[in-house]
This record gives structure tokens, C-alpha cells and sequence, in this order.
């Protein structure tokens, strides 16, 4: 009766230990997660204009390179989406003398944003 009550006992607390690991687990996975969720909203179509390198050949409201045009009113010209994105991946479709690099590995999500952000500039 007396081992039978340890047995238990003991299969109790490691089914507990378990059951902590699991919550333990689950709540780092979560803020992991969270924390990865709340890194990717801090992206935006301004931040990568100056993570992507675009700043060093275009000035918006006044900080930027002078390589190519400043973008700082390009929203006013109501260029197409598609115009845009293709500007993005392939200038030289659009420019006979293009110097802007294609940014042809760029994922459409940042793409959007990019555009977005453009076409907001007005
Ligand atoms: C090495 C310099 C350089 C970099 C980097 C660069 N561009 Fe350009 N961009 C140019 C030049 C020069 C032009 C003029 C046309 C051409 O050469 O394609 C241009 C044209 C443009 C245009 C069309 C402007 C208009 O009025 O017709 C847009 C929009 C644009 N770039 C956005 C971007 C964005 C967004 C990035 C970053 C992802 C970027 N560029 C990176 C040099 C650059």
C-alpha cells in the first residue's frame, strides 16, 4: 500500500513536471512568436527605402542621394502599381539608360510597401 501510494506519488509529480515543461514550452514558443510579429510591424515602406539603399540615389523631404530623381512628390504623379512594382524589379524596361539596379529578389510583401509609401509621397 505504502510503495503503491509512492508509486503514484512519484508518477504524479513527474506528470505535473511534464505538464509545466509543456506550459513553460508553449509560453516561450508564444513570445517568441509575439516578439518576431511585433519585429516584422516595425517594417514599412520608409524603413526599407532607407534599409533597401534606395536613400543613397533618391532624396525624400530632403535626405538622400542625388543619383536619381527625388522621389519626394512622386505620389502626385499617379503612376500605376504596376508601373511601380516594375520599376522596383526591372528599371530598364522603363529607362533607355537606366542606372537603377533591378531589386529582383525583393518580396512582393516589401515591394507593396514600398509602392504604398511612394505613392503616398505627395
Ligand atoms: C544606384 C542608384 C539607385 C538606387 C539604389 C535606386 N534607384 Fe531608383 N532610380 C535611380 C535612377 C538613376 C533613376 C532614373 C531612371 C533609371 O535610371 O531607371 C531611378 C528611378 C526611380 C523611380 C522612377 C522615378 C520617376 O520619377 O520616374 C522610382 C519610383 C525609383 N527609382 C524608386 C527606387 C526605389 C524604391 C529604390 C530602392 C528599392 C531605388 N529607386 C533604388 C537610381 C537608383
Amino acid at each position: 500500500m505504502n510503495t503503491k501510494t509512492k508509486f503514484f506519488g512519484s508518477t504524479t509529480i513527474t506528470f505535473l513536471s511534464l505538464c509545466l515543461f509543456f506550459l513553460v514550452s508553449i509560453f516561450i514558443a508564444l513570445a517568441v512568436c509575439s516578439s518576431e510579429a511585433f519585429a516584422n510591424s516595425s517594417i514599412n515602406g520608409a524603413s526599407l527605402f532607407k534599409s533597401e539603399g534606395c536613400i543613397a540615389c533618391h532624396t525624400i523631404n530632403g535626405k538622400g542621394g542625388k543619383v536619381g530623381p527625388n522621389l519626394s512628390h512622386i505620389g502626385a504623379n499617379n503612376l500605376s502599381y504596376r508601373w511601380m512594382k516594375k520599376q522596383l524589379t526591372d528599371p530598364a524596361a522603363h529607362f533607355r539608360n537606366n542606372i537603377m539596379p533591378p531589386f529582383k529578389s525583393m518580396p512582393p510583401t516589401q515591394i507593396k510597401m514600398l509602392v504604398n509609401y511612394l505613392e503616398s509621397l505627395k
